[in-house]
């Protein structure tokens, strides 16, 4: 039978060139015709289209399929030209075969299909044998071979298990207030999945910003998966590296990695639709530092501008936003306004003339501008596809920086206008290649994130910038860090939030967070305090609601309560020098501040089960087991190794499978056994000055381990000029030794001694710091301390 069928393929494959006359039908690749080598790969022509297969590292390759001509060569996500050269090409009676120093590409010639395998010969990704690359009209589909174990993850900011196989998805940028677990599309599109499967991953990115969908087996009998896009190109980049850490890596590499942050934009921030006027704006402000919660950032909607009028300040409610703003300076704050793309259409607002009168406005074919209405009514839209669209609006944040405001917060740039339904038919300059809103849509939030980004990083003057947006594309890491849009305050949206950042962060997007008690409706005093303590470990840390919803700042649930919050902001400002390094790795490599447990342990069967999935490690040495507020206790399973809990210090040994007691003040966090996690004293906000000392603190544990410790100015781009502080720290149980070795960068640390804390040391009484006797001083049974002065110099410590 399975003979049988190989031989009907080629044959199936070539009918519907047959059957001209009706162009609904598919229309396949056909076979192979002839090929040519080219600098960075091949060149394939077929009966029915064109291959390019360019070598982008010996890891990353570009397959690259056209129908007739080849359309222009264009991304908004790419950053890198192929930089690889395959090492040979071999040509056989059935196939191309293509060489890289990791990878082998297999062209299989009757009917063209594409196989990649790793030099073991192990097959990480091949087209599904029985259908291959096809159109239907213009919606152009490759099929690959589902294997029997294979998984997914990834995919961006979308609903669904941590395992997407059996589902599919869509992406197409949309505004969908109080979604629920199973909405598909959400805000953002990231075509990037991981598949798994032998124990090995690999990974895929369909560069096309059209709607495009992802099939992972859904009503497939198991047999293949595929993925589509509805115009343009198949263009799809294959990655081959042999981790999910590493595929992450190359692909930001390929699409660019997220700058430092400025250090405040990873402190607490208050934010509310309804914050005004300027004396309740600033009632918040003082509460935080009566209360002594810490906070950085605070945070203005809509309400800020006059009639919602974007780069305007509203006269009476905000009347002297400088002097304001001057004012939470001094009181340790940094304030992001709201922007979005509706620019009201009113003569003599001189953002609606500049508009029209330089033509920066989204049109119809005919010439005639596109409105569409949002806050502000009735709005024209910006085309910041066009470069002098993106420099206008980037200077316009004059009028918000001028003042002093530090953040810019993108909003409503799916594009939404109220209908939920942009014609798609609006015209764009596209960089001058001229598209249309079919396919500037889901790139739309990129480009205004990037006009915002590069236009405010300009007007600093050497500051960062902090950009936050909605919506977004694969890169949108480039210029902003990502919240989950209008949640709901239930218990679901904890979990579902979590998903979200931790899909995120397999796909190359560092810096991500959900409103915490949730955006629409309010949170009970239990359902707050949970979402606070799992905001505690996420990169973007925001307390945020709609307006009419009851209050959800810390002090609104009650004295208890208040305590309660008020420690969890606390810790989260303990651990702000462990966190910063992190960011600065994930600005380095890619690899996400919260981590799915898909990236350490691939390979373990048990993360992906449901009552797992949600579980993360923040940073490389927290694991978080997020949980509900109704759930006072929990089962967490801990992968290999020695686990600590934070709260009791308790040690269980993994993999395994444990009940712990969850109640509301105590989310179950776990530490990694010889992790090392530098913390700081509390601060009421991150320009605040700590204690001069360090703690660094090491878990006993039986492997080897190193963190990079990372510091500098938290607020310039000096550090690429080498002021900065960075030190690595390791911890080797073997030679019972702990080393902070030599500081490199001209940056002086804010720290000027240690306290080293070790956790479950047994009963050593003391330690030699280089070479120095030093005694332990007993913190708790299982906790013991030295302090020594923090030099430049390495300091090796011997227990
Ligand atoms: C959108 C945003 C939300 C914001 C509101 C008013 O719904 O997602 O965060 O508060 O608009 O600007």
């Amino acid at each position: 039978m399975k003979i049988l069928a190989e031989i009907l393929i080629p044959v199936v494959l070539l009918i519907p060139s047959l059957a001209s006359g009706n162009n609904d039908l598919p229309q396949f690749a056909g076979n192979i015709k002839s090929f040519k080598q080219v600098e960075h790969g091949i060149e394939i022509s077929t009966e029915n289209s064109a291959f390019q297969i360019l070598c982008y590292s010996p890891e990353v390759i570009r397959v690259r399929i056209t129908r007739g001509d080849s359309e222009t060569d264009f991304s908004y996500a790419v950053i890198q030209s192929p930089a690889g050269k395959f090492n040979s090409l071999k040509d056989t009676k059935d196939s191309l075969i293509l060489f890289t120093d990791s990878l082998r590409v297999i062209v299989i010639k009757q009917p063209i299909r594409i196989k990649f395998q790793n030099l073991k010969g192990v097959t990480l990704s091949e087209d599904y044998s029985e259908i291959n690359t096809s159109w239907l009209g213009t919606e152009v589909t490759c099929y690959k071979k589902l294997f029997a174990d294979e998984k997914f993850i990834g995919l961006g900011e979308k609903n669904g298990p941590l395992n997407r196989r059996g589902n599919a998805y869509e992406n197409w940028n949309t505004d969908i207030p109080s979604y629920s677990e199973k909405e598909d599309p959400l805000y953002q599109t990231v075509p990037f999945f991981i598949g798994i499967h032998d124990n090995v991953p690999y990974g895929i990115f369909l560069d096309n910003s059209y709607r495009t969908r992802f099939n992972f087996g859904a009503s497939t009998d198991d047999q293949f998966s595929f993925f589509s896009a509805v115009r343009g190109e198949m263009n799809y980049y294959f990655f081959g590296a042999t981790t999910v850490a590493a595929i992450i890596k190359d692909y930001t590499w390929l699409t660019g990695r997220m700058k430092l942050p400025p250090l405040w934009s990873l402190g607490y921030h208050q934010s509310r639709w309804g914050y005004y006027p300027e004396s309740e704006f600033m009632s918040v402000a003082r509460k935080f530092r009566d209360k002594k919660i810490p906070c950085d950032g605070l945070w203005l909607d809509i309400n800020y501008m006059d009639a919602y009028k974007i780069f305007t300040w509203h006269p009476a409610d905000f009347p002297q936003p400088k002097k304001m703003l001057d004012q939470l300076h001094q009181m340790g704050y940094h304030v992001t306004t709201i922007v979005d793309p509706g620019i009201k259409i009113e003569k003599g607002y001189f953002a609606y003339d500049e508009g029209v009168g330089n033509d920066y406005f989204v049109k119809y074919p005919n010439g005639r501008f596109y409105t569409g209405s949002v806050w502000p009514g009735r709005c024209h839209f910006p085309d910041f596809t066009k470069e002098s669209v993106r420099k206008w609006w980037g200077s316009s944040f004059k009028y918000l920086i001028e003042p002093g405001i530090d953040g810019f917060w993108n909003d409503m740039n799916e594009p939404a206008a109220w209908g939920q339904n942009i014609p798609d038919i609006l015209q764009f300059d596209f960089d001058g290649y001229k598209s249309t809103m079919a396919e500037a849509h889901n790139i739309y939030g990129l480009e205004m994130s990037r006009a915002t980004f590069e236009g405010t990083k300009q007007l600093l003057n050497g500051r960062r910038p902090f950009v936050l947006t909605r919506a977004g594309f694969s890169g949108i890491q480039r210029y902003s860090a990502v919240w989950t849009g209008d949640n709901t305050a239930t218990e679901k949206d904890i979990l579902m939030g979590v998903r979200l950042v931790n899909s995120m962060g397999l796909s190359g997007i560092a810096f991500t967070g959900a409103d915490i008690g949730g955006f629409m409706g309010s949170p009970s005093k239990e359902l707050f305090i949970r979402w606070l303590s799992v905001g505690v470990y996420t990169p973007f840390f925001r307390n945020h609601t709609e307006i009419g919803s009851l209050d959800q700042e810390p002090w609104a649930f009650g004295e208890e309560f208040e305590g309660i919050a008020k420690t969890m902001i606390e810790f989260r400002y303990r651990l702000i020098p462990y966190i910063y390094s992190v960011f600065y790795e994930a600005s380095l490599t890619g690899m996400p501040v919260a981590r799915s447990l898909a990236i350490n342990y691939t390979n373990d069967r048990r993360i992906y089960e449901w009552k797992y999935q949600n579980q993360y490690l923040f940073g490389p040495g927290i694991l978080v087991a997020p949980l509900t507020s109704d759930q006072k206790f929990c089962k967490v399973y801990l992968p290999e190794g020695r686990w600590y809990r934070v709260s009791s210090g308790n040690s269980y040994e993994g993999p395994v499978e444990i009940i712990v007691d969850a109640p509301i003040w105590d989310l179950p966090v776990f530490v990694k056994e010889s992790a090392i996690i530098p913390m700081q004293g509390i601060v009421q906000n991150t320009t605040e000055n700590p204690s001069p000392i360090l703690e660094i603190h090491i878990f006993n544990g039986s492997q080897k381990n190193s963190f990079t410790y990372y510091e500098d100015d938290g607020e310039t781009y000096n550090y690429e000029q080498g002021d900065y502080h960075l030190r690595v720290i390791s911890f080797d149980p073997v030679s019972r030794s702990i080393r902070l070795a030599k500081t490199e960068g001209s940056f002086k640390s804010k720290f000027s001694s240690v306290n080293l804390l070790l956790h479950d040391f047994g009963n050593i009484t003391g330690i030699k710091v280089n070479g120095r006797d030093q005694t332990l001083n007993v913190k708790s049974e299982k906790e013991k301390m030295a302090e020594f002065p923090l030099k430049d110099e390495m300091i090796e410590i011997k227990y």
